[in-house]
């Protein structure tokens, strides 16, 4: 039997730090469940204290998780730390995540202290976290960019104080395969009491590195990998947990582990981050981009037909590729609906939310004859994101004919109240945008606009992503319909009624930052 790897999910802190990418509570609730259902060891919920949303966000996760250990983030201060305690409190099993950094660059720049000073307050913050859990981690931020013999110091002292997990971050995705592999074994060695605790990668992408350096830190000892689902980071990412998992599943001649995880959730999970955060997932990404397993040169179709080994390395349906089941139809019941959601891992908060998508879904049906798992899942992401609307869509006409200007006659109800506009644009989607903002009056950009098939065909639903900003924050909106264009009105009301009510997240000055 070889050795366990943890994997620590971070898509819901680091992973939500990505421009763009900020989720509301109930997107965050879905994909805790996801990667509940994925059998991802720890989920890293949040960092309480940089708002009231993401101390509600980890609460509630907290209370929900049963089978992962869900983690909060703080900086060595104690307010962080008591504050992340309060936020996990009531879960199953809990950590709390502290972090300093631990380079000159920033221990001078940002922090304004010395070696000495860092090291203090890492001890004193590491002995308070213990007052509330014995499950605490330990991250030297900009480990990368640290030198070995003062990451040596802390790392004794606090695992000295009770720290169990040691996390060295290449926080800016500046160190190498090789020499950040040597960096965890140089630290496993030197440090006296390095058996004490597991080492972990945390690392970032700015190189195109961060899966490399992960598994080189894993073949040198490291026993937890932080990573995300597709990813997701701060500017180009962390460590994708799908590339990290197949890389040790399908080499498991060199890997001394192995995880825990449900693989074959693997594609649900992408697919779900992409859906929530609006981040399209490029075709040619490994193991989860829609190419990843087709095959188009001549010579390896002819290859994989006659022997699959030829040219595949992995199975799609190991990672949950062709599960994509024909489910409901017309004349599926409240009950069937009810029962697949769930087997889905959907939550519907209320009666009220279940009736609101089960009557869509019988819409839906009469429009598309076969409903897949994706459809339910494009449906209910617009039911929960519905659940909060104080813009709402009630109807919308659109005029296109060969030669004329397209023509959008749109009805929406702001706070109630019914407003009816028409307007003309490049396109059908553009006149309905320009007839919205004509009475929303919102003053945002719109930054992307992405339209997606759901399933195949051209009954299919589209499925529309739209990224806003105003005044520096930025959100995402989506929408599905069989009608891409009511799909582009959704997605845009979305966005607006985020960005409309915009949460802060905002830490206090002077002390860090992530
Ligand atoms: O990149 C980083 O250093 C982090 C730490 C807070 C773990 O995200
Ligand atoms: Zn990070």
């Amino acid at each position: 039997m070889t050795d366990k790897l943890i994997i620590f999910d971070t898509t819901l802190r680091d992973g939500e730090q990505s421009p763009g990418a900020s989720m509301t509570k109930d997107e965050k609730i879905r994909i805790a469940i996801a990667l509940e259902k994925m059998r991802v060891d720890i989920i890293e919920a949040g960092f309480p204290i940089a708002s009231p949303g993401d101390f509600d966000a980890v609460h509630t996760i907290a209370h929900l998780i049963k089978d992962c250990t869900v983690c909060g983030l703080a900086r060595a201060l104690s307010k962080d730390i008591d504050c992340a305690a309060k936020a996990l409190k009531g879960a199953a099993s809990a950590r709390i995540h502290v972090f300093i950094a631990t380079s000159r660059v920033h221990m001078e720049n940002k922090l304004h202290k010395s070696p000495d000073q860092v090291l203090e307050q890492a001890v004193t913050a590491i002995k308070r976290a213990r007052q509330y859990t014995d499950n605490v981690e330990f991250s030297a931020e900009d480990a990368g960019r640290s030198t070995p013999e003062f990451l040596c110091r802390i790392i004794e002292a606090v695992i000295a104080a009770g720290a169990r997990t040691i996390n060295i971050p290449d926080t800016v995705g500046y160190t190498l395969p090789e020499q950040y592999g040597q960096l965890i074994a140089l630290l496993r060695e030197r440090i006296p009491n390095s058996d004490k605790a597991i080492f972990s990668t945390h690392c970032h992408n700015d190189l195109g590195l961060a899966v490399a350096n992960s598994l080189a830190a894993v073949m040198n000892g490291a026993r937890q990998v932080e990573c995300t689902i597709n990813g997701l980071g701060e500017r180009a990412g962390n460590a994708a947990l799908e590339e990290v998992a197949m890389a040790v599943k399908t080499r498991q001649d060199i890997f001394p582990c192995h995880t825990n995880l449900d693989l074959t959730q693997i594609v649900k999970c992408s697919r779900l981050v992409s859906n929530i955060t609006g981040f399209p997932v490029q075709p040619n990404k490994a193991i989860v981009g829609a190419n990843a397993f087709a095959h188009e040169a001549g010579i390896h179709q002819d290859g994989v037909l006659k022997h699959r080994e030829t040219y595949e390395i992995m199975r799609a349906e190991d990672v949950g590729w062709n599960t994509n089941r024909m489910v409901l139809g017309k004349h599926s019941g409240r009950n069937a609906f009810r029962q697949r959601l769930k087997e889905l891992g959907i939550v519907l908060n209320s009666e009220e939310a279940l009736n609101t998508a089960f009557s869509r879904f019988k819409i839906l049906a009469d429009k598309k004859h076969d409903i897949y798992d994706d459809d339910l899942q494009a449906l209910v992401s617009d039911t929960l994101s519905t659940e909060y609307e104080h813009i709402k869509l009630i109807s919308l006409k659109v005029c296109v004919e060969t030669g004329e200007a397209p023509e959008a006659h749109v009805t929406i109800s702001i706070d109630g109240k019914e407003q009816s506009i028409g307007a003309t644009g490049s396109g059908p989607v553009d006149a309905t945008f320009k007839a919205i903002e004509t009475l929303v009056k919102s003053d945002t950009s719109l930054l992307v606009y992405s339209v997606n098939n759901i399933t195949n065909g051209t009954d299919a639903q589209g499925e529309v992503g739209v990224r806003l900003e105003k005044k520096g924050s930025i959100v995402n909106g989506q929408g599905a319909d069989t009608d891409i264009v009511v799909a582009s009105a959704k997605a845009y009301l979305n966005a607006l009624n985020k960005i409309l009510r915009p949460v802060e997240r905002q830490l206090p000055q002077g002390s860090g930052s992530v």
